[in-house]
């Protein structure tokens, strides 16, 4: 009986210790962290509240209960607009850490010593869906990283497209670099899980989202919970002026993949995330990534979407987070004393730059430019005829095998479905001028060859 109450107590552990679930438990840790109440509960000027207005009890009037007051009036204020685009995603904390010196083609402080970490916010996202959506549609996914560097924060904002799905995770644009002899490099950023790439097939994403639209939420949370934080090795494909020149507009297209057999990967750090957010509204929904956050030898790219996107994002975020968005917390460039001279508007303002002369330049000792740095210019990019469907030809006639064409054709079907006709002719048109057994195959499984 002994034995058997002791294999029971053994085996009533291991499960627990197996459904440990960080998602799960977190109230619970907070209590088993805390003595008791951690303090009073105030009203928003700092009051504190008494028990008779806490439960609201029948005879007092409301508007002399300011918990109530507080309460009734925040929840009609606290829900912000979410991202127009990428709206529905989840983050995390840790760091970044050089592997590699890449010091000959960027002068960036936080990449030039081997060892040295900079502490960094990372954001995935799907791209089109709500911030209520599931983790799971079928999308293009977003992986941005913000690096809170002692020059400033630099913001990576990239995407996963289904067409480098077989080489990468992260392809950014080309951004270019510049070093400490103002030599000019182009880089397109790589960011590939150490875990390797798994992915979903359709219907089993679709099975999972029905009951569970948080699936890949919940699972960054859960593993970074549990100790196993993921991690992922950076590495840039380096394209010399000369490179770009001949490659022309297509090197700085998004969508397209620089051939890595031309432009191989070179390592030059990794990143870990090890730590969870503890408000997701603080720090995760607050976070705002701008193409414009770069630091001292990173210029961004040349190409317009890029130009369109520097503007984009600040005003996307001026909207749904206010003007002061860069100064809320997460936004801050903690690493390093800001001075913008610009002060004032709705909140959070922070110390609103003290007593710091409000204009530049002036006689008593404000802050002063950089006199050491020099304005670097963009290269202009010339687009003769575009040519867009070569890749898409490619990705399908050679590298997909033919279980892939054929799923990838289903989806199509399934997507295609329910858009009326005319959508559908067209798509089958498009699809044709890629290959055309792509589209005559999605014609005959929908009927319309
Ligand atoms: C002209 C083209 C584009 C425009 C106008 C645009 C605009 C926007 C806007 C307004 C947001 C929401 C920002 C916010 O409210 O915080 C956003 C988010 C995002 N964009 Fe773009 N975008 C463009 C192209 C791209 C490209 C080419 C990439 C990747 C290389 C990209 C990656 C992302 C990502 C990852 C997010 C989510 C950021 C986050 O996690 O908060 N976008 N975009």
């Amino acid at each position: 009986m002994l034995a058997l109450l002791i294999i029971f107590a053994v085996s009533v552990m291991a499960m627990q210790e197996d459904q440990w679930d960080p998602v799960k438990n977190h109230m619970l840790e907070f209590k088993e962290n805390t003595d008791g109440p951690i303090g009073m509960l105030t009203s928003s000027g700092g009051a504190p509240i008494p028990y008779c207005e806490a439960t609201n009890s029948l005879n007092n009037r409301l508007i002399n209960n300011e918990f109530f007051m507080d309460a009734i009036t925040h929840v009609n204020r606290e829900r912000i607009p979410e991202r127009v685009v990428h709206a529905k995603g989840t983050g995390a904390f840790g760091y970044f850490e050089v592997t590699h010196d890449i010091s000959n083609i960027c002068k960036a402080d936080f990449l030039n010593d081997v060892g040295k970490k900079t502490p960094i916010a990372v954001r995935f996202s799907t791209t089109q869906g709500s911030r209520g959506s599931s983790d799971l549609n079928r999308e293009v996914r977003g992986f941005s990283i913000k690096f809170y560097t002692e020059e400033g924060n630099l913001d990576l904002i990239g995407l996963k497209t289904p067409f480098v799905s077989l080489i990468s995770s992260m392809p950014q644009e080309e951004i270019q670099v510049v070093n400490k002899n103002r030599e000019i490099h182009f880089v397109r950023f790589h960011i590939l899980p150490d875990a390797g790439i798994k992915n979903l097939m359709s219907a089993e994403a679709r099975n999972i989202s029905s009951f569970d639209p948080d699936y890949v939420s919940r699972n960054l949370y859960q593993q970074i919970g549990k100790g196993e934080f993921p991690s992922w090795t950076v590495s840039v494909q380096i394209l010399s002026k000369a490179d770009v020149k001949r490659m022309g507009y297509k090197a700085f297209e998004v969508s397209r993949v620089i051939p890595t057999k031309d432009f191989p990967l070179h390592p030059i750090g990794k990143i870990v995330l090890d730590k969870n957010f503890n408000n997701f509204h603080a720090q995760i929904e607050q976070l705002a990534f701008c193409p414009s956050n770069l630091v001292p030898g990173i210029l961004g790219g040349p190409d317009i979407m890029y130009e369109s996107r520097r503007f984009a994002y600040r005003d996307a975020q001026s909207y749904r987070l206010g003007g002061n968005f860069k100064k809320i917390p997460v936004n801050c460039p903690f690493q390093t004393n800001t001075y913008t001279i610009n002060r004032d508007g709705v909140g959070p303002v922070g110390s609103n730059e003290e007593d710091v002369p409000s204009y530049y330049p002036n006689s008593f000792n404000g802050p002063e430019p950089n006199s050491e740095s020099h304005c670097s210019s963009l290269i202009k990019i010339y687009e003769e005829k575009a040519y867009n469907f070569d890749q898409a030809a490619e990705f399908y006639a050679n590298e997909l095998t033919s279980d892939e064409k054929t799923r990838l054709i289903e989806n199509l079907v399934f997507e295609l479905q329910p858009a009326v006709k005319m959508i559908q002719e067209k798509t089958i048109k498009l699809l044709t001028t890629i290959h055309p057994d792509l589209g005559n195959r999605v014609a005959k499984q929908m009927n319309l060859s």
